[in-house]
């Protein structure tokens, strides 16, 4: 046995994973992956840039770029983020490879093992993975459909033997949970926290994902109005826009927090990505990326109201879900004795998968939860495979009779 570092022991793959060659058999109905959809990609969009492009700027996405980003994806992606509100003049923007990085550049920044951070229950496998792998003490809040118990995280913040380094949150349409926080939990929340010393992370990787106008409201990101006592570092992605193969994301912190961000980025990979970094930097400029978050938007929202119908068809009266105002997944809450790990091998058999509760528990325990991504689907399998989920939640249930 090799003598592994103590960080890297901490890691274990997700019970998903695990069950991944089972799953990629022929026929089944998929919920599991968080991922955006095949058929909604720009390709056409993408093809048409790449042709167009001038020989110069070709050959230079072909090349290493500056640790910052590519110069004019900055200012293209500014512009962008300038019309939502974001500060982007008095903070400083760094690509980053996925938003993922962010997290990761952020918690190396700040976190040195044993250190204590805060995140919400359940939280993004993602930054759970993260954040183990910096050997830090994860203490968790649950989160309500209109964002996390703030009694909680007052009595964690008063009665931790230590100060937490970083608060992690993920306000809109969030993974897995599906809820997006209130204006009132927000403001209060950033009270709570003020002068407090506290790194809040505010991950915003489904912001464009809205799926009307009060979403679009309620999506504000709370970095556009951050109170000068609190730190609010901001991460956002193209990912579930553009596609996860661009393997580009951002980050808007202040000065001082992103000089140290640039040092380390520079250490883990020297640069994102320029060859697509060219490529987004092209579809912002062309004025291409509202019409295609509109169709985005109409796509997503008639997947999330399909699953809503097969839902309330197919799901016995004991299990509960929020309707999500965005993004990508429902979540259900089953009674409190229910193994959500049990009933997906039972529908695994039966033909659809999904991801059990405890996934995205940091302590990896509470499974009577599930999640269900509605994003990739094909619309015609959403009905026959929610109908499948419900069963076997049926016949796990008459286990207890
Ligand atoms: C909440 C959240 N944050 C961040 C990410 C990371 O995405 P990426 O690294 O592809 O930008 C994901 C992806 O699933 C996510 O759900």
């Amino acid at each position: 046995m090799y003598a592994f570092s103590k960080s890297v022991m901490e890691l274990r793959s997700s019970e998903i994973r695990d069950l991944m060659s089972t799953v990629a058999k022929s026929g089944m109905i998929s919920f599991a992956g968080g991922m955006p959809n095949n058929d909604l990609f720009p390709v056409r969009e993408i093809d048409a840039i790449y042709n167009d492009l001038d020989p110069g700027v070709k050959k230079s996405a072909f090349q290493y770029g500056p640790t910052p980003g590519y110069p004019p994806l900055l200012e293209s992606l500014k512009e962008f983020l300038r019309k939502k509100g974001l500060p982007v003049d008095t903070n400083k923007l760094l690509i980053t490879t996925g938003s993922l990085q962010a997290i990761n550049i952020l918690t190396k920044e700040f976190v040195d093992p044993g250190d204590i951070i805060l995140l919400e229950n359940p939280s993004f496998i993602g930054a759970i993975s993260v954040f183990k792998s910096y050997m830090a003490r994860m203490e968790s809040i649950p989160l309500l459909s209109d964002g996390i118990d703030l009694g909680i995280l007052r009595k964690k913040l008063s009665h931790l033997p230590e100060k937490p380094k970083i608060l992690y949150l993920i306000p809109n349409f969030h993974n897995p949970a599906g809820v997006t926080y209130s204006l009132e939990k927000r403001k209060e929340l950033l009270s709570i926290v003020a002068n407090k010393n506290i790194i809040v992370i505010e991950d915003d990787a489904y912001n464009d994902l809205y799926f009307d106008e009060d979403a679009k409201i309620m999506s504000i990101p709370m970095k556009n109005n951050e109170p000068k006592n609190v730190t609010i570092c901001y991460t956002g992605s193209f990912s579930k826009i553009l596609g996860p193969g661009f393997r580009l994301g951002w980050l808007l912190v202040n000065e001082e927090i992103y000089a140290k961000c640039e040092l380390i980025k520079q250490a883990m990979d020297a640069c994102s990505p320029n060859f697509t970094q060219v490529l987004a930097n092209e579809f912002l400029s062309r004025g291409l990326i509202e019409p295609y978050l509109s169709g985005l938007r109409t796509e997503y929202k008639e997947r999330m109201e399909m699953t809503q119908n097969a839902l309330q068809k197919n799901m016995p009266d004991f299990v509960k879900w929020n309707k999500p105002n965005g993004g990508f997944y429902y979540w259900l809450e089953m009674p409190q004795n229910f193994n959500s790990s049990e009933i997906l091998l039972d529908s695994i058999n039966n033909g659809a998968v999904f991801v059990s509760g405890k996934t995205f528990d940091p302590a990896n325990i509470k499974n009577n939860n599930l999640r269900i991504a509605f994003s990739n689907m094909n619309k015609e399998d959403i009905d026959k495979g929610i109908k499948i989920i419900a069963e076997s939640i049926i016949k796990h249930s008459r286990s207890f009779h």
